[in-house]
């Protein structure tokens, strides 16, 4: 297993290149399911859970190659297998998008269960909820939603009691090609459903209420292969943005969309950070002390909770105190341990952190426990006087292309190693 090393306290400067959203990726190559062809899909990131996503592909029939660096092109002809097994599903959640597209595309589907993960119980019911919806017959048997539909799918209404990002994408997937029209209400508004939407309407499908809360998707005949282009990563982007903010320095991130992060934003700002927004880049500074805020994790266009933990690192390095509410997940703050261990002053009562800044972070050994939890733990790494060793960063392969590489072309002093 490797970890990565850093030796703190150095400054950043330089560029830094977003890569593709592994959040729209996933989704994107899923909907490749929905009908047979040549699919071209564009800027898509180098992680372990593209690869893993790939090979749930695979065992389901489809083909692909990657052609030139981020460029994925899949061959969905010949689906015929219905199956994600519990080996796949529970090395990455999102292997749940398969559902909608197998159902609607074989009438069948038959998904492992992916029980709870680190950061909380995870339930897939709303999924299922929806697909019941539409028609199909569910069974829980041995660990597995066997879903089945004779003859098409029909169009229904869902409300979702919380506006979930996978279970809209679900149903989404398996609306297009269903018998009238689905009606989604509570709908998640993530960046990342409507780069699947545009993807879908590219394909030939019917959905009005883009970046809405209520969608209506209207069924059509078939669909078509085509072209798309995967969304720069905006939990990326807003991790460079913290990672800048907590080590200092002057860094301009390229190829991203400032749009994409209102709340981020406006957090980094009251932090006392400089951002300078282009269309596609933007530049931040940090040059004087930072300042304490207090944080809401909420659905889009709220503050993401994907960023909650490298936040929570940034206001450790404060002179103030700062409240953040965990309001998404149950069990997402598996960072505050190690952030301790570095000198971190944080207390934790339910879904709330109590942040004690104390301007400073000292490096040592800790665990990457989740995929951010990690990011938060490389910020600090960044940021603490002395070394820091972060062990089991396959956590971090699973969503940060190359961020060693990235690091260290701005300055920072970080490598891989062998533990
Ligand atoms: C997606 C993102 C993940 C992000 C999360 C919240 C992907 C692949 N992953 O995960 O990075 O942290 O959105 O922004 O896009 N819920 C239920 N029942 C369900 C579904 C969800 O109770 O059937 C609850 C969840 O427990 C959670 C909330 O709804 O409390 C929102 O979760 P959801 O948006 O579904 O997260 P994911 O789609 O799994």
């Amino acid at each position: 297993m490797d970890k990565i090393v850093i030796e703190g306290g150095r400054p950043l400067e330089g560029e830094i290149r977003i890569s593709g959203a592994k959040n729209s990726a996933l989704p994107i190559i899923a909907a490749t399911l929905l009908c047979p062809g040549t699919h071209i899909i564009h800027n898509v990131p180098e992680l372990r859970d593209i690869r893993t996503m790939l090979k749930l592909m695979e065992t389901l029939g489809v083909s692909w190659e990657r052609r030139e660096a981020n460029t994925l092109v899949i061959n969905s002809d010949a689906v015929t297998e219905f199956e994600a097994s519990y080996d796949l599903v529970k090395t990455m959640r999102a292997s749940v998008l398969v559902l909608g597209p197998l159902l609607s595309r074989l009438g069948r589907a038959r998904v492992s269960l992916p029980g709870g993960c680190a950061i909380g119980a995870r339930p897939i019911d709303f999924h299922m909820q929806g697909f019941q919806k539409l028609g199909a017959q569910l069974e829980l048997e041995q660990g597995y939603v066997d879903a089945r539909v004779s003859g098409k799918l029909r169009g229904g209404t869902i409300y979702f009691d919380i506006p979930s990002v996978t279970a809209t994408e679900n149903i989404l997937m398996a609306a297009v090609l269903a018998e009238g029209a689905t009606i989604i209400k509570n709908a998640a508004r993530e960046p990342e459903i409507a780069n699947l939407i545009d993807m879908l309407t590219r394909m030939g499908a019917k959905i009005e209420g883009r970046n809405r809360d209520k969608l209506t998707i209207h069924g059509v005949k078939s669909l078509e292969p085509c072209e798309t282009v995967v969304i720069p990563d905006r939990i990326e982007t807003g991790t460079y943005l913290v990672a800048v903010g907590a080590a200092g320095g002057d860094v301009t991130l390229t190829n991203c969309r400032p749009a994409h992060l209102p709340s981020m934003f406006e957090k980094l700002r009251n932090c006392g950070l400089f951002l300078e927004e282009g269309k596609d880049s933007i530049r931040v500074i940090r040059s004087g002390p930072l300042k304490n805020v207090d944080v809401k994790t909420m659905p889009y266009p709220g503050f993401p909770t994907d960023l909650q933990a490298q936040l929570m690192t940034l206001m450790t390095l404060t002179d103030g105190l700062s409240v953040i509410h965990e309001n998404i997940f149950e069990n997402r703050f598996m960072h505050v341990a190690e952030l301790k261990r570095m000198g971190a002053d944080i207390m934790v009562d339910g879904g709330r952190a109590i942040v004690k800044g104390h301007g400073k972070l000292n490096g040592a050994p800790v665990m990457a426990t989740d995929l951010r939890a990690s990011a938060s733990l490389v910020i600090a790494g960044l940021a603490a006087m002395g070394t820091t060793e972060i062990s089991r960063v396959y956590h971090l392969d699973r969503g940060y292309d190359d961020l060693v590489g990235k690091l260290s072309g701005v300055g920072a002093k970080i490598r891989r190693e062998k533990e």
